[in-house]
């Protein structure tokens, strides 16, 4: 790291706490912008180490806004601005300094719609570890291929076709195939936006029982469309609505108890 990125980190920042629970990044008044018109007002929210956090809301209230803030994907959109401070173990992600392309390798990135390369298996989870130098050989590039593979619980399915397309695979196997990539860079966080909405019930369940297996050592956050998936798989849900964070806590009282009434409105389905 450079002197540059390690004066962007505050002073122990790592220690970072609420009630208790690690913050792993935090996001302090976080607002965006899509040119003139702004997507998100002031959102506080602490991701919480080795959790699952859903982010959920009704469409167009910046679910995915927040999300791309995380690994400054917003970055590649041209309109697009974003205020405030997000941090990752207390490092301004916003600095200068940071290296974004590291930044995604430690923030990584899961999408709504499977997106392997158009290459083999071997090699879609492969690239990661290459590009960023993890392998000193074949053999420890092998290692990280099959563990990868293992921890995305795709590996008894695909380890005699290794050479086989990505793109062949069954939807369900093709995001865990993207979940595999992901993992291949070891990230510390994974974002994943709708994972499940181009999947099958059985598809889904695989994955979310995989969220729920993942969680002992990734901290990931997930935006769903499904209250049903967010219970399923999140210890702590967020609520947002017209691009505010509304409010954000265990998972069984935003569903059972929610203190606002745009919660209450939404959890029983009175709009969304
Ligand atoms: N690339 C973009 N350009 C312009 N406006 C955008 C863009 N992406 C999202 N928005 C707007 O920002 C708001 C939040 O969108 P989004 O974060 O995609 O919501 P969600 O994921 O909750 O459905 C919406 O009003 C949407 O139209
Ligand atoms: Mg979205």
């Amino acid at each position: 790291m450079s002197a540059a990125a390690a004066a962007a980190r505050a002073p122990a920042a790592a220690e970072v706490t609420v009630d208790g629970d690690p913050v792993k990044m935090r996001g302090d008044k976080v607002k965006v912008f899509y040119g003139q018109k702004q997507a998100l007002f002031d959102v506080d929210l602490d991701v919480r180490e080795r959790m699952v956090t859903a982010l959920i809301g009704p469409s167009g209230c910046g679910k995915s806004t927040f999300l791309r803030c995380l690994n400054r994907m917003n970055d590649t959109i041209d309109i697009c601005r974003v205020e405030g401070r997000l941090t990752l173990d207390g490092m301004d992600i916003y600095d200068p300094s940071i290296d974004v392309v590291e930044l995604r390798a430690r923030v990584g990135m899961v999408f709504q719609k499977p997106n392997p390369f158009p290459k083999s298996i071997y090699e879609n989870v492969a690239y990661g570890p290459r590009i960023h130098g993890l392998a000193r050989n074949k053999a420890e590039l092998d290692d990280i291929v099959a563990s990868s593979l293992q921890k995305a619980g795709l590996f008894e399915e695909v380890k005699d076709r290794l050479d086989a397309p990505g793109t062949g695979l069954s939807g369900g196997q093709q995001q865990r195939l993207c979940i595999a990539r992901a993992i291949a860079v070891s990230p510390e966080v994974i974002l994943m936006d709708e994972p499940c909405s181009a999947l099958d019930p059985i598809a889904t369940a695989k994955v979310e029982e995989l969220i729920d297996e993942l969680r002992a050592n990734y901290t990931i956050v997930i935006v769903t469309h499904s209250m049903q998936q967010a219970a399923r798989v999140s210890q702590r849900t967020a609520f947002f609505h017209l691009g505010n964070l509304v409010e954000e806590g265990p998972t069984q009282d935003i569903f059972t108890n929610p203190r606002d009434k745009r919660t209450q409105d939404y959890i029983t389905g009175r709009f969304g």
